[in-house]
C-alpha cells in the first residue's frame, strides 16, 4: 500500500515586484537582492486576496489536473503561516471555496518545512484506512506584512515617494522584505496497492529558536495586541538571516544524509532534490555539502522568492508541467522554516 501524486497546481497572484520596484521605497539595490539571494522578482497578493484564495485556485487547478472533482476528496492539508485570521486556520475556508464543506481539514503550522510534515501526514492517513485521497495544500500572502504603504509607487504606477521615515522603516525590515514572495501550490495524493509512496521521512522541531523567524506581537498572549504594537511593527516577523541561514546549511544536509542512509539510498539513486527555496545561496551550500550536481537540484527563486509554505507544492507543479516527473523517480523533499521545523523525506513516484 502507497500513494501517489496524481496531480498538482499553482496560482500566483498577478501583481510582480522587481528587485528595482523594491529599490524605490527601501535602501537596497537589484544587484545586492539578486546577488545575495538569486532573487529577481516574486509575485505580491492583491489587497484582500488572502492565503485561501491563493490555496483555493491552485487546488482547484491540482484536482484538474487529477481528472478529480472536488466532492472525491477526503482529507484536506493546509499549511500557511500568512493565515486570513489569526484563527481559524485557513484549511475549512479553501474546502468551502471548493464546495466541499463537510470534508475534514487539518492546518498544518509548519511554515517553510510544511510539505514534509503534509507528506508524512498523508501517508499517516492513508496508511491508516483514514482517506485515500488527500488534497495537500501550501499558500501564503505575506504581501500583508510588507513593510510599505504606497504599492502605486511600488510598482512605478504614480503614487508618492516614501517620506523619509517611511523609507527608514521599509530598510529596517529590508532583510525579510526582499525575501518573500506570494502564491498558492496545492498537490493530490491518492492511495495505491503498490509500493509507490512514501519511503521514509526524517522531521524534526526545535522551539528554542522560535525567535529566529517569529511575528513578536503576542495576539493571543495577555493583554493580546497593545494599542502601539502595530507602531512599533510588531505584526512584522523579526528574522534572524545569518543564524537561519546558518541552520538551514548544516541542517539540511544532515537530515538528507541521516534519511538516506536510514532506508539505505545512496544520494546518487536520487533523481530529483526538491528543495524549499529560502535563498538560492542555502541551496547552493546545501548541493555543495551533499556534492549534488545542480540539475538535480532545480530552483525557482528568482521568479518567485520565498513563498514559504506554497514553495514546494508549487515547485512540484513547475516540474510536473515541464515533465520532469516521470513514473519510478526517486525524489527527496527537503525544507527547513520558522519553529524551528525541518526536514527530509523521500518519495518514490
Ligand atoms: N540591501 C542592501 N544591503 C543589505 C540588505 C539589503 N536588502 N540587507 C542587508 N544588507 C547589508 C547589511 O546592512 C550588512 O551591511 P554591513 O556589513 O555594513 O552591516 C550587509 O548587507 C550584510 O548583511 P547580512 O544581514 O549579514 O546579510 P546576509 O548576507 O546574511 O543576507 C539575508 C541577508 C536575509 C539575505 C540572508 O541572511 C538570508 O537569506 N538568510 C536566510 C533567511 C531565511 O532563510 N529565511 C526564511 C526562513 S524559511
Amino acid at each position: 500500500m502507497g500513494l501517489s501524486i496524481v496531480g498538482t497546481g499553482r496560482h500566483l497572484p498577478k501583481d510582480v515586484a522587481t528587485n528595482e520596484d523594491l529599490a524605490r521605497v527601501m535602501d537596497t539595490t537589484a544587484e545586492w537582492i539578486h546577488q545575495r539571494t538569486g532573487i529577481v522578482e516574486r509575485h505580491f497578493a492583491a489587497e484582500g486576496e488572502g492565503a485561501s484564495d491563493l490555496g483555493a485556485e491552485a487546488a482547484k487547478r491540482a484536482l484538474a489536473r487529477a481528472g478529480m472533482g472536488a466532492s472525491d476528496v477526503d482529507y484536506v492539508v493546509m499549511s500557511t503561516m500568512t493565515p486570513d485570521f489569526h484563527f481559524p486556520g485557513p484549511a475549512a475556508m479553501v474546502a468551502a471555496k471548493l464546495g466541499i464543506p463537510g470534508v475534514p481539514c487539518l492546518d498544518v503550522r509548519q511554515q517553510c518545512a510544511s510539505f514534509i510534515y503534509q507528506l508524512q501526514l498523508a501517508h499517516a492517513l492513508i496508511g491508516a484506512g483514514q482517506a485515500r485521497n488527500v488534497l495537500m495544500i501550501g499558500a501564503e500572502a505575506h504581501a500583508g506584512f510588507m513593510p510599505w504603504e504606497d504599492w502605486d509607487y511600488l510598482h512605478g504606477k504614480g503614487g508618492s515617494p516614501p517620506s523619509q521615515d517611511a523609507f527608514d522603516r521599509a530598510t529596517r525590515h529590508r532583510g525579510l522584505a526582499i525575501l518573500f514572495g506570494d502564491g498558492g501550490g496545492a498537490v493530490v495524493v491518492r492511495k495505491t496497492d503498490d509500493a509507490r509512496g512514501v519511503i521514509g521521512v526524517d522531521v524534526h522541531s526545535d522551539g528554542r529558536y522560535v525567535d529566529y523567524i517569529h511575528i513578536p506581537s503576542g495576539f493571543t498572549k495577555r493583554p493580546y495586541a497593545r494599542r502601539d504594537d502595530i507602531d512599533n511593527d510588531l505584526h512584522i516577523p523579526r528574522m534572524r538571516g545569518k543564524e537561519l541561514f546558518k541552520q538551514a546549511v548544516t541542517k539540511l544536509p544532515e537530515s538528507v544524509r541521516t534519511l538516506c542512509a536510514r532506508h539505505h539510498v545512496k544520494l546518487d539513486d536520487v533523481d530529483l532534490f526538491v528543495a524549499h527555496q529560502a535563498n538560492d545561496r542555502i541551496n547552493g551550500a546545501v548541493r555543495d555539502a551533499l556534492g549534488l550536481p545542480a540539475h538535480k537540484v532545480p530552483s525557482n527563486i528568482a521568479k518567485l522568492g520565498n513563498t514559504s509554505a506554497a514553495t514546494i507544492p508549487i515547485l512540484l507543479d513547475e516540474l510536473n508541467e515541464q515533465g520532469r516527473l516521470k513514473p519510478g523517480m526517486l525524489i527527496c523533499f527537503l525544507a527547513l522554516g520558522a519553529g524551528l521545523h525541518w526536514g527530509s523525506a523521500l518519495l518514490r513516484t
